[in-house]
């Protein structure tokens, strides 16, 4: 039995810990936070009362004989925790996204794996949610050819969803801890993740993006674009893009964040619509009109995929036990640290072409070009911060509105546990 630590117990421990509560391979040992209060109502919740709680993380991994651990602790913590974990001889150490606020600690968490023999995954589960894989293996199958073109719309919507509470939104508006936005760096890893394995690459050539600062606080609404790299000269040129688009107004329950994400995908022969990942399995998932995967193809439109299970817990108990797999049979993780690193990167980029106003190109972002100071995200300036209070008022009138129009899931409850 694979003996699991956990290293920060905050929200998205609730989904991170479903693979190991219902795995036969690994239990789930010891927790540490530095929040005494967090830890404890979490394992509660999960039913694990007995399970140790350590406030300080290197106790626990000195005197636990853990075979892995998870990361999932803001950013800037990642590759110091990691390191440690290393060195201390932990054979499978996973670290939630993005793998760490900057490309130079990326590069040190590889080096120090790789050096003490380690396996690092990085933790992206949008990789493994099952109307993805399906997308994946249509796309593989060349449902619609060869694919040319790739956008993604995330909405952020007035919910209502999951309690994120003040704690966690500290650290991740400060650019320096998170290593980038909100949206772009710190959700925008798992549409960067889709942008590229979707459509078989795995890196991009160029990105340009626009950002607005809205709400003061978030790197949203925002438009990114890219191209990818040509193969073969021959080759027909492939771009995508991303947007990041806020809906407060949107009435649109979730079990969990408050956003959704639509993917388009155009190709040589076809076309591919794939709705819905976050909040899939809500309202709008259950009706007829709204099948998780449409292809159009030589005159004829094609659903698929609404067998399949759409509640976004999947994608992390699918993630976590792939990893208990590869931990098992010393297989390479999805992802391995530098697949983890090259999202980085790509989610840097918006952020440098916002400050140059102009494209970036890939080799831009780079350990080298930290140091020289040249890439560095910086905390944007002059924003109104109106905004914000402005957003959250108009969200929370909206959804006063609708509640006296009789609209139901007025509050968040997590299906989970019914
Ligand atoms: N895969 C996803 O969809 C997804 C969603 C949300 C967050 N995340 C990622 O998960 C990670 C954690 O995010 P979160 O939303 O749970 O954050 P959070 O702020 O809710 O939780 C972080 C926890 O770490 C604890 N912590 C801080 N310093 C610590 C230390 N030195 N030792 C031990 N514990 C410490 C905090 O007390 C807190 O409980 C981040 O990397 C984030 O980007 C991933």
């Amino acid at each position: 039995m694979l003996k699991v630590g956990i290293i920060g117990t905050g929200d998205i421990a609730n989904l991170n810990v479903l693979g190991y509560l219902r795995s036969q391979d690994a239990e789930l040992v010891a927790v540490s936070d530095t929040d005494i209060k967090t830890a404890g109502q979490k394992l509660e919740r999960w039913g694990l009362r007995t399970t140790k709680i350590y406030l300080d993380y290197k106790e626990m991994v000195n005197r636990e004989d853990l075979d892995i651990v998870e990361i999932l602790t803001p950013h800037h913590l990642h590759a110091p925790m990691a390191e440690y974990c290393a060195k201390a001889g932990i054979s499978g150490i996973s670290v939630q996204k993005p793998m760490a606020n900057t490309i130079t600690a990326c590069e040190s968490m590889i080096r120090v794996c790789k050096d003490e023999g380690v396996t690092l995954k990085l933790y992206e589960n949008f990789r493994f949610y099952p109307v993805y894989l399906k997308a994946k293996e249509l796309l593989d199958n060349e449902a619609i050819g060869e694919p040319l073109n790739f956008r993604i719309n995330t909405l952020g919507t007035g919910g209502p969803s999951m309690h994120v509470g003040l704690k966690s939104e500290k650290w991740r508006i400060n650019v320096d801890t998170c290593g980038g936005g909100t949206w772009i760096y710190d959700d925008g890893i798992h549409k960067f993740s889709m942008a590229l394995w979707l459509m078989g690459e795995e890196r991009v050539e160029k990105v340009y993006s626009w950002i607005d600062y809205f709400t003061t606080f978030m790197d949203s609404p925002s438009i990114i674009f890219w191209k990818y790299p040509n193969k073969n000269d021959s080759d027909p040129p492939k771009f995508g893009s991303m947007q990041f688009t806020l809906a407060p107004n949107l009435y649109y329950p979730s079990n969990y964040y408050n956003c959704d994400e639509f993917i388009e995908i155009s190709g040589t022969k076809g076309m591919m619509w794939i709705n819905q990942c976050t909040s899939g399995g809500n309202l709008i998932s259950k009706t007829p009109q709204y099948p998780p995967i449409v292809v159009y193809r030589d005159g004829e439109v094609n659903i698929y995929g609404e067998d399949l299970p759409r509640d976004w817990r999947y994608s992390f108990i699918n993630s976590t036990e792939h990893f208990i797999e590869a931990i098992k049979k010393g297989t390479d993780p999805i992802y391995t640290g530098e697949q983890g690193k090259n999202l980085c990167i790509f989610a840097k980029m918006p952020f440098i072409s916002q400050q140059r106003k102009e494209s970036v190109n890939w080799n831009d972002i780079s350990s080298e070009n930290e140091k020289n100071q040249s890439c560095i995200v910086e905390t944007p300036k002059d924003l109104d911060e109106s905004g914000m209070i402005k957003y959250y008022k108009r969200s929370r009138k909206d959804l006063k509105e609708g509640i006296k129009k009789g609209l139901e899931n007025k509050t968040f409850t997590y299906q989970y546990e019914h």
